[in-house]
């Protein structure tokens, strides 16, 4: 029979690579949930326990397992208008005001954990609504290459649909019974792409708004400082960070300039 207990030392061991490749840090006392959501893992492979998969996860750093085990121990919860304050934020504040200082022709936004694309497809929905005639560019990006694909494919239940405002949910939404299946128009709008955070190689220049939401919850302090510091010089002078309303920069670092904007906190590079 499959021996599939998770030894303190593998568990070790697995979480220092999950650290080292993705920066999310597993903390001691989430040992049961990593042997949860593993163990599915071990029987898609036919192993017989948690050393097997460490070996083969270690052998030459296996990408295609890597993939899986993001896809595993990721947490995804998202929502269409998840912290409704920032869709408002941007387009009544940010982007008119950069916009204004500017004259652009073109905005580019960064969705840099986009999980199944709620994010970045609010913001195209909110950026449609207000500016109508303006041409954005909308990147979206996730470790998770799973909900990458869920993104692109555009269904969403119930719950991803409960916070969208009603005029918007008959506007931009087609129900199917069992699932909402998102407009085409706005769907096309936005390019889904995997990004690891915590690899800066692959790493979007040239951006003037950056959401990177829910997510620096997962990293400890060193891990967030890097990241923090690739999406600063990701972001072109003027633009903004947006992070999760629960998290905060304090500790992180001093190079933006925090503003508030109807009670909503965002971060400036202003050099
Ligand atoms: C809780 S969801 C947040 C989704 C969305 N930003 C929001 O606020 O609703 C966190 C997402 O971060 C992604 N994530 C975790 N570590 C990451 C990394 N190193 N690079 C890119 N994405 C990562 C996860 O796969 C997950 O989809």
């Amino acid at each position: 029979m499959a021996e599939t207990v998770l030894r303190e030392e593998t568990f070790r061991r697995l979480r220092d690579i999950i650290y080292e490749e993705s920066g999310i840090f597993i903390p001691d006392t989430k040992k049961y949930l990593v042997e949860k959501k593993l163990s599915a893992r071990l029987g898609a492979r036919g192993l017989a326990g948690f050393e097997q998969y460490l070996e083969l996860l270690s052998a030459g750093r296996n990408a295609d397992e890597l993939a899986h085990l993001f896809d595993a121990i990721t947490t995804n919860e998202t929502s269409f208008f998840r912290e409704p304050e920032h869709f408002g934020v941007l387009v009544e504040n940010v982007l008119p005001e950069m916009l204004g200082r500017c004259g652009m022709k073109s905005v580019s936004l960064w969705s840099s954990a986009c999980s199944t694309g709620e994010e970045p497809y609010t913001m195209a929905i909110v950026l449609r609504e207000r500016f109508p005639s303006a041409r954005f560019n909308i990147y979206a990006s996730d470790i998770s290459s799973q909900t990458l694909d869920a993104a692109r494919r555009g269904l969403y239940n119930s719950y991803s649909i409960r916070n969208t405002p009603g005029p918007y949910l008959a506007k931009y939404f087609k129900n199917g019974g069992q699932s909402y299946e998102l407009d085409p128009g706005i769907r096309n709008t936005v390019r889904f792409m995997n990004i690891n955070l915590a690899d800066d190689r692959k790493f979007l220049n040239g951006m003037d708004v950056i959401f990177c939401r829910n997510v620096l919850i997962y990293f400890d302090t060193r891990s967030k400082r890097k990241v923090v510091s690739r999406l600063y010089n990701s972001l072109r002078p003027g633009g903004y960070l947006f992070i999760g309303k629960s998290e905060s920069l304090h500790d992180i670092t001093r190079a933006f300039k925090p503003l508030i904007f109807n009670k909503t906190l965002v971060y400036q590079r202003t050099t």
